[in-house]
């Protein structure tokens, strides 16, 4: 029967009939070109019974196939507006010219001599990268930025080290960071200290002030921050940091929204990782590999992992020879593929690099204009300063009035079809929603997931028994979050708890 795209396609297994007569290319013509199989193979290897697949057509496969890449929902298709993760479109042309196949199928192990094309794409990304963030060398390496992250946080480890500053054991985060941030701290070992955020949504001085100590080895902040508001006092932090012996790391993941307008260099940060698979044209998340390039200044350079990538004047190399490096943190000399793709986006983009982020600002900004006084939603910290990459909604006053949550909002958005923002994040925030428009979207599209949000809030105060059925109209109805995150969920004893009628966790 002729199946369209709907919300119950069935595993493949369920669609074959076992003995249901199937058209196979390469089949019956196959053995009669070859003869029997039996006599090309030995005995031992020519199956007793038919394996246990589908017995499908390859035509009916590709079709499954098809049907279900067409109920996912991707950026190909509509706004993807995730907060902090910058997913924003990719140059379909970046992806064409990546795939090349002398990219490709490159070895790791292969000779400089026949890897020199390669090599200086990396060279010249290097640089091109350390002129953007006002570093002096950056390393390639890290696969994410997380790892970038590690990799910074061992180098002022290190470094303080070095130095004989063995005392130097703590690292200041603010609480508005990403949880990546506090975790590579502990993971190199420091005691993580939080710093609030003040009223302004920017990080509080009096606060920090009175954490520095001769145990600062550093700060890790990300600026803009995750409330999308420009740090503007980061030149006293930076001050106040260095004047306490500490380093400044800089988390790049929302570099999008000051590309090329102010460098982290100049704002005194001292050590810079960026997530080259959120602002340089490779996707992030399922769409990876990423790369979590890191750069640093001054002698901080010495600590970068190796190899980096030299040039000699004839020929270019890779450089192990760093003696104070921290080593690898990845093998290797990190993803190639969305390296090259960052290098050709710079390329493409030259000195209109800056647009990317002043189309972005221009964005976040419009759609709190728009979003701007409807009932329910409110815009926490920060009162009326513009945004950079993103905004926080808070949907607390929503709650109170309705019993309508952040979660339900979300499902109620992917049940009219676009993808929701991230929810729960910053946690300073409550009920939050952090959207991040990037500089792909339309105005078009912005003014539609505007008018979206203000017809759910309209129809959560008429019947918030309604939203709390959504989504209704997708493949899955809503996932019962606690069972889907338990870690039983991912043991036998889960599988084995469901067989003895614990129920699938889709409604
Ligand atoms: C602000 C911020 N920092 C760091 C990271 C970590 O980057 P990655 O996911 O590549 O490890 C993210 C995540 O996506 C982020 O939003």
């Amino acid at each position: 029967m002729w199946r369209q795209a709907n919300w119950d396609e069935e595993l493949l297994f369920k669609l074959s009939m076992y003995g249901k007569p199937t058209f196979y290319f390469g089949g019956n013509e196959f053995a009669e070109v070859v003869g029997d199989v039996e006599d090309l193979l030995p005995k031992k290897v020519v199956r007793s019974k038919p394996p246990q697949i589908p017995n499908l057509s390859e035509v009916e496969v590709v079709r499954h196939f098809i049907r279900l890449s067409q109920m996912g929902y991707g950026v190909d298709l509509g706004p993807v507006p995730l907060g902090s993760c910058t997913m924003k479109y990719n140059p379909k042309l970046l992806e064409e010219l990546a795939g090349n196949e002398g990219l490709r199928d490159l070895h790791p192990y292969q000779d400089e001599s026949t890897v020199q094309g390669v090599l200086e794409v990396m060279y010249l990304l290097q640089k091109w990268l350390a002129e953007l963030v006002g570093m002096d060398e950056c390393c390639l390496q890290p696969p994410a930025g997380a790892s970038g992250e590690f990799a910074g946080a061992l180098m002022i480890k290190k470094y303080h080290l070095d130095r004989g500053e063995v005392f130097r054991d703590e690292l200041l985060v603010p609480d508005n960071a990403h949880g990546s941030n506090p975790a590579s701290a502990a993971m190199a070992g420091f005691k993580v200290i939080k710093i609030p955020t003040s009223e302004s949504g920017e990080v509080d001085i009096d606060a920090l002030r009175s954490v520095l100590s001769s145990r600062t080895a550093g700060i890790m902040l990300t600026n803009p921050n995750t409330l999308g508001i420009f740090e503007s006092r980061i030149g006293e932090i930076a001050d106040e940091v260095h004047r306490a012996g500490g380093l400044l790391y800089y988390d790049g993941a929302n570099l999008n929204g000051i590309l090329g307008v102010v460098r982290p260099g100049d704002m005194g940060f001292d050590i810079v990782h960026l997530n080259i698979h959120k602002t340089f044209g490779a996707p992030h998340g399922g769409g990876g590999p990423g790369a979590g390039v890191i750069c640093a200044k001054g002698e901080l350079v010495d600590y970068l992992p190796i190899p980096t990538v030299g040039f000699d004047g004839v020929k270019y190399f890779l450089n192990y020879g760093k003696k104070k490096s921290i080593g690898r943190v990845s093998q290797f000399y990190g993803n190639i593929i969305p390296l090259v793709k960052a290098f050709l986006y710079m390329l493409t983009l030259g000195p209109n690099v800056r647009e990317v982020a002043e189309v972005a600002v221009l964005n976040t900004n419009y759609f709190i204009k728009l979003i701007s006084g409807v009932r329910g939603i409110s815009i926490p910290y920060g009162k009326g300063k513009f945004r950079k990459h993103e905004v926080v909604l808070s949907f607390e006053d929503l709650l109170r009035d309705t019993g309508v949550n952040a979660e339900d909002i979300a499902k109620a958005l992917i049940d009219r079809g676009v993808y929701a923002p991230t929810i729960y994040f910053p946690l300073i925030v409550n009920e939050a929603h952090m959207v991040e428009f990037t500089e792909s979207e339309s105005r078009e599209n912005i003014e539609m997931y505007a008018e979206l949000y203000r017809s759910i809030v309209e129809d959560a105060y008429k019947d918030p028994a309604k939203l709390k059925k959504c989504p209704e109209n997708t493949s899955v109805g809503r996932l019962d979050l606690g069972l889907a995150n338990h870690p039983l969920t991912r043991t036998p004893t889960f599988k084995f708890l469901s067989r003895l009628g614990r129920k699938s966790m889709i409604r």
